[in-house]
């Protein structure tokens, strides 16, 4: 299992998103991590389908979503149209996340369970056996920049020791406060996905600053614990 980098659009200069996009490219990202917020589910407000589908012109390299949104099955399948290649939905907002599951894989995308950080690992038990991925908030959502809280690193463990309790295939994404001087205890509590705005786009290089957090990383195998 590698290490993914996935930049988070939402702290680029959205009058250029485009270019956003292509840098993202060329530096190397695995994904890139579209946060959809609607007013609601959290207080801001940002990008819907027509972004995606219109950016999915821009890179091949493919769209990780993130919907902080209440009813989510509601819209679902615009984002599908719209061209996400992974999609995740908050376990705080979603009743039916099996039937969601199901839908999103039934589309050939690949579906993941969101989580805040006041909510207990506990509400993810079904879930871990039908989602692909488990999206660790570790700032409360709503905007980028934030810093991340520090207990986050200890539930990161502690989830990946259910994840392995129970047999579960699902990998452990990182959201919020990510940047190239907590990577590396991430990686070794058990994550491997990585979703980062500020740390890669208020740097003026984003290129670069990608390439430096996969950097900072290291290979999962070669970290000591
Ligand atoms: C927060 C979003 C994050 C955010 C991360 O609600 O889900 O994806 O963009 O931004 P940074 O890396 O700046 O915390
Ligand atoms: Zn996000």
């Amino acid at each position: 299992m590698t290490i993914a980098i996935a930049p988070s659009l939402l702290s680029a200069d959205f009058s250029r998103l485009g270019d956003a996009a292509r840098a993202c490219e060329e530096g190397g990202a695995d994904w890139i991590h579209f946060d959809v917020m609607d007013g609601h589910f959290v207080p801001n407000l940002t990008v819907g389908p027509i972004v995606l589908a219109a950016l999915r012109k821009a890179t091949r390299v493919p769209f990780d979503v993130h919907l902080m949104i209440e009813k989510p099955l509601a819209t679902l399948d615009q984002y599908l149209d719209a061209g996400a290649g992974r999609v995740a939905v908050h376990v705080e907002a979603e009743p039916h996340l099996l039937r969601f599951a199901q839908h999103a894989r039934g589309r050939g995308v690949s579906p993941g369970v969101a989580i805040n950080p006041g909510t207990s690992l506990a509400s993810l038990d079904e879930a871990l056996h039908f989602v692909d991925f488990v999206l660790v908030m570790t700032v409360n959502p709503g905007w980028g920049g934030q810093a991340f809280i520090p207990g986050s690193l200890d539930r990161i463990g502690r989830l990946a020791d259910i994840i392995r309790s129970v047999g579960s295939k699902a990998t452990i994404a990182v959201d919020g406060g990510v940047g190239p001087d907590n990577i590396a205890p991430l990686v070794r509590a058990g994550a491997r996905h990585f979703v980062a705005g500020s740390s890669i786009f208020s740097t003026g290089d984003a290129r670069e600053a990608i390439r430096g957090l996969r950097g900072a990383a290291g290979t999962p195998g070669t970290l000591h614990a």
